[in-house]
């Protein structure tokens, strides 16, 4: 049969309220034109993200009233512990409430001042992250990873010559550790190949720099090595990602994607030292080493979850479902970012809106649209996210790309939902001239799009 279906019935549903656009134009000037300030009540379909927003099995369900409380030493994290090590195999597991403090935790320790970190393309709490303990974040990922409208099947590939290059001219000394997205998340979703995963570990072995893995989609990431890199295609998602992980030195993971948790994150290494200190900050911040500031039940959500996501059904059907979104607005004529990616479509709001220019924030414009046309809750990543201000004239520097994602929680929305997305997508587009840029009216010194106001411009 040629008809992907999801694989599962729905024995739970959750309401969702209808709105008018006049509500909404209503509510989205009080949410001062931001839609992360709009109340989630208020939205129809919500694609502002596919983190913690998965839909948990009855396996999950059943897994938490098994949940341990005790304080130290539970059964809930033995089980979350070896849950991770049977996929990642790294020596070191530690629980963290999410990904940002398995960020927060590792670069705090290992970066500084002057220092420069390398990753094909940095999530906003990644950077964000890295830039507060003084060091600097620099984006490496292949030209192609730049260019929505071309096709490659490995876009999140970390650029080898531009690594080589970054690291012999700030010096091995001030490259604390290499980290690579799977997949690249601000890239477009797009996934890394083996070959490029070996590539770099090879680089960070010649140079004796740590490699780390931003893993919060190393399921969809090795489904996407299964699907397009030869010699992947007869091994389980399992062996991809245990091979995937054995090049790497540790990783960062958030729980709220690839391990369809609500809550929850986790920190891997294979350096005991630096466990050590890890563990010991961790306990100032987060909790104690067997629970991380999670509750024994989230673990053992986390536990199961680690393992479902591997299931190639599930897999199939999720990328079924982001490709049929993506082929529908593609063929209607919406830019997107090509191929799709597995989480999430992207909109190239500098193509789409090419009468408003990137300081006046495209992306955040056609955000809004979505929102008013259909009650859509989709996000800006483009200058409102990573825009930066030139530190001698105040002027602001674009980002790489105007993009708006659509990101798809796992196992929630139906392909009705998807089918009514299509819909007002192709209506906005049809409109695109009409749409006007806005101006930044208050901005909070870092992660300013989470609560940036604006006006129209
Ligand atoms: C690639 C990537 N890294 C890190 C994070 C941070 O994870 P969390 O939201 O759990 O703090 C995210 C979250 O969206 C992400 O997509």
């Amino acid at each position: 049969m040629k008809t992907i279906i999801e694989p599962f019935r729905i024995k739970t549903v959750e309401p969702i309220r209808i709105t008018t656009r006049d509500e909404r134009a209503k509510l989205l000037q009080e949410a001062g034109h931001n839609v992360f300030l709009l109340n989630a009540e208020d939205v129809l379909i919500d694609l502002l993200t596919d983190s913690g927003t998965s839909a948990m099995s009855q396996n999950q369900w059943a897994a938490m009233m098994q949940g341990d409380e005790s304080y130290a030493g539970s059964r809930s994290w033995y089980r979350f512990e070896a849950s991770v090590k049977d996929i990642f195999g790294f020596e070191h597991v530690i629980p963290t409430h999410q990904g940002r403090a398995a960020e927060r935790i590792l670069f705090g320790i290992t970066c500084k001042e002057g220092d420069v970190v390398p990753n094909n393309t940095h999530f906003d709490t990644t950077r964000a992250n890295i830039e507060y303990t003084g060091a600097q974040a620099v984006d490496v990922v292949i030209p192609e990873g730049r260019e929505p409208a071309t096709f490659h099947p490995f876009k999140g590939n970390v650029d080898l010559e531009a690594l080589e290059n970054l690291i012999s001219s700030v010096g091995r000394e001030r490259v604390p550790m290499i980290l690579i997205t799977v997949t690249n998340n601000s890239g477009g979703g797009q996934p890394v190949s083996m070959e490029n995963v070996r590539a770099v570990s090879k680089i960070a072995r010649a140079h004796k720099i740590p490699l780390y893995l931003d893993a919060c989609r190393f399921a969809e990431n090795s489904y996407f090595i299964k699907l397009r890199e030869k010699g992947f295609a007869a091994k389980s998602v399992k062996e991809i990602a245990r091979e995937l992980f054995s090049y790497a030195d540790g990783c960062t993971m958030s729980a709220k994607k690839d391990a369809f948790a609500n809550i929850g994150g986790f920190l891997c290494t294979n350096d005991p030292d630096l466990a050590r200190q890890e563990k010991d900050l961790l306990i100032l911040t987060e909790g104690y080493p067997t629970y991380g500031g999670l509750a024994g039940r989230d673990l053992d959500a986390i536990a199961v979850g680690l393992q479902e996501v591997l299931e190639e059904d599930y897999l199939r059907y999720r990328f079924a479902s982001t490709r049929y979104l993506g082929e529908h607005l593609s063929s209607a004529g919406v830019p997107i970012v090509q191929p799709p990616g597995g989480h999430a479509i992207y909109i190239d709001a500098k193509s789409m809106l090419d009468h408003i220019p990137p300081s006046r924030f495209p992306g955040q414009a056609l955000a809004c649209a979505l929102y008013l046309e259909g009650g859509i809750r989709g996000v800006e990543i483009g200058s409102v996210m990573f825009g930066k201000k030139d530190p001698d004239t105040g002027a602001g520097i674009p980002a790489a790309m105007e993009l708006v994602r659509l990101a798809i929680p796992r196992r929630v929305y139906t392909q009705s939902h998807i089918d009514y997305v299509v819909e007002v997508l192709v209506e906005v587009h049809r409109k695109r001239e009409s749409l006007r840029g806005l101006e930044i009216t208050y901005e909070a010194p870092f992660l300013r799009h989470f609560t940036a106001r604006f006006k129209e411009a």
